[in-house]
């Protein structure tokens, strides 16, 4: 099955998986493993952090909530406890993923950081090497991939002409936690997507003076519209009216509550805020507070970055601005193609080639999850095309009953998946599908055993 020349496959510890495995403990990943459970489907899922949703855990903000009202941020087969809040925050939407896990019994492999995953032709089979912590490597081999490591598993750190000479602390938006050290400060947020504005907003609330940078356009919108919020709405209206024309009510309803924000120097894209994200992935902000603080002056907005000096910034209006700290929050990127060696189904920026909705597999047994640019609810749609896909392609229930012998009648029956060194054989399948597993007793032993029998 495998080539003898590939000598590495002997020198790591070898796993062969019943089922897929699932690369990301993130809510992607498991939110497809708890649909394969409910299936009777077992997977492996490989998570390169200590912990599940370490994106939510780790990296991000303590002010943080959900910009979604709930019921469009719920994993599928598992509701948010009825007494959350509409906007759960950080903390509740950490300890509902905890008990996600907990209920469908979901166990990830922790600290093993996938550094390849390749198909191998030849058998069939993916092969997805691991790293973990202590340095220890593992292959896994099996039939499907689920690749569910986001779009936001590394941060984008731009270079800015004299950045390393600046002198003060620069750090990125994902390991901002709290604006209280920086009180009295003068601080640059670079970037105005919706970290940019929260993390100004929480520097103005700890008494900070921030001034954020907005080099080219961004749509704001109310995170409600007439106490319904704005997503829902869009939503709604979407049914009904073509694109275009829910991105002009959208904004016309904008203009009235937030007023005309290019008259605070945030200049407003072209393009509708809709259009945008279904095209280029651009996430409009949805304001909670930041553009009040804009308003009122608190936060600064200035044009883009020529360059850093020791101590200030020189923006592109020549304007030079004294400095104590800075914070990048200029965003994240998928890390797909640092690991995974395919380029059909994945483009070179990480994200599946076809377009939502069908952006979700691709050949081989290779599929992706979380990658639609619609956030935890398009993660959940994702999750369950998924798993009915895989689940109705075999008999899993063979695979949940190990046999400890089998007996066949006809020539074409095949063992499965007898090859890989260290597995313990449980389970086989005549090449017709046809066989039946049943509690038999065995008296030599003296116990009950599972015994496969083939027609
Ligand atoms: C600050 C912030 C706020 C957000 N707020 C919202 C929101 O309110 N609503 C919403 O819908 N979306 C929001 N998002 C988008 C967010 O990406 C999704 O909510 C969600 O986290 C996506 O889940 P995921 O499992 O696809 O990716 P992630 O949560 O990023 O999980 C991916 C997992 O894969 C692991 N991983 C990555 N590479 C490897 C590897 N090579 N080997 C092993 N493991 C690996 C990571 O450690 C991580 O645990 C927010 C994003 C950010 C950054
Ligand atoms: N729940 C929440 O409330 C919440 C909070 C934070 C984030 N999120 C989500 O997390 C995801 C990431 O959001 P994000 O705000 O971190 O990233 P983002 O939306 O990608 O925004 C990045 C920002 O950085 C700017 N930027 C990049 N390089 C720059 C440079 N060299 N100089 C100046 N500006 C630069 C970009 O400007 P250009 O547009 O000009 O490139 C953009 O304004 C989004 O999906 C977002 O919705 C959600």
């Amino acid at each position: 099955m495998f080539s003898i020349s590939d000598n590495d496959f002997f020198a790591r510890r070898c796993v062969w998986v019943n089922g897929p495995v699932i690369v990301g403990a993130g809510p992607s990943g498991l939110a497809v493993s708890a649909c394969l459970k409910e299936q009777g489907v077992p997977c492996v899922i490989l998570e390169r952090a200590d912990c599940i949703a370490s994106l939510w855990q780790k990296k991000t903000y303590d002010r943080l909530k959900l910009h979604l009202p709930k019921q469009f941020c719920q994993l599928p087969k598992f509701p948010f406890p009825e007494h959350y809040p509409e906007y759960p925050t950080k903390k509740q939407f950490i300890e509902y993923l905890e008990s996600y896990a907990n209920h469908f019994d979901i166990k990830p492999q922790f600290n093993e950081c996938v550094q390849s995953a390749k198909y191998d032709e030849a058998c069939r089979l993916w092969r997805v090497k691991t790293v973990s912590a202590n340095g220890s490597e593992v292959e896994y081999i099996c039939q499907w991939l689920v690749v569910a490591t986001g779009e936001n598993a590394e941060r984008v750190v731009p270079e800015i002409d004299g950045l390393k000479e600046f002198g003060g602390e620069v750090f990125h938006a994902c390991e901002y936690k709290s604006g209280e050290k920086f009180k009295g400060k003068k601080v640059l947020v670079v970037g105005c997507g919706n970290s940019g504005m929260e993390v100004s907003l929480d520097l103005c609330n700890h008494d900070a003076q921030p001034s954020m940078v907005c080099r080219s356009s961004v749509h704001v919108l109310p995170r409600e519209i007439f106490g319904k919020s704005t997503f829902e709405l869009a939503m709604l209206l979407m049914a009904w009216l073509p694109l275009w024309l829910v991105d002009k009510i959208l904004l016309i309803l904008t203009w009235f509550i937030l007023g005309n924000i290019e008259s605070y120097g945030l200049k407003r894209p072209s393009v509708g805020p809709l259009t945008l994200k279904n095209t280029q992935g651009k996430t409009p902000v949805l304001d909670i507070g930041a553009l009040e603080k804009i308003r009122s002056g608190k936060v600064k907005v200035v044009p883009g970055i020529k360059k850093f000096n020791c101590g200030t910034v020189e923006l592109v209006n020549g304007e030079k601005l004294e400095v104590d700290s800075v914070v990048l929050a200029t965003g994240y990127c998928s890390n797909v193609p640092y690991w995974l060696q395919e380029s059909e189904f994945f483009s070179k920026n990480g994200y599946p080639k076809a377009q939502f909705p069908n952006n979700w597999k691709g050949k081989s047994g290779l599929y992706a999850v979380g990658f639609t640019k619609r956030g935890l609810a398009g993660a959940s749609a994702d999750a369950i095309r998924i798993a009915t896909d895989i689940g109705k392609g075999e008999d899993w229930w063979h695979y949940q009953h190990p046999v400890d012998y089998c007996w066949y009648r006809k020539k074409n029956c095949r063992m499965r998946d007898m090859f890989a060194p260290g597995y313990v054989w449980n389970g086989w399948q005549s090449a017709s599908g046809t066989y039946t597993i049943s509690k038999g007793y065995n008296w030599r032993r003296g116990v009950s055993e599972n015994w496969a029998w083939g027609r």
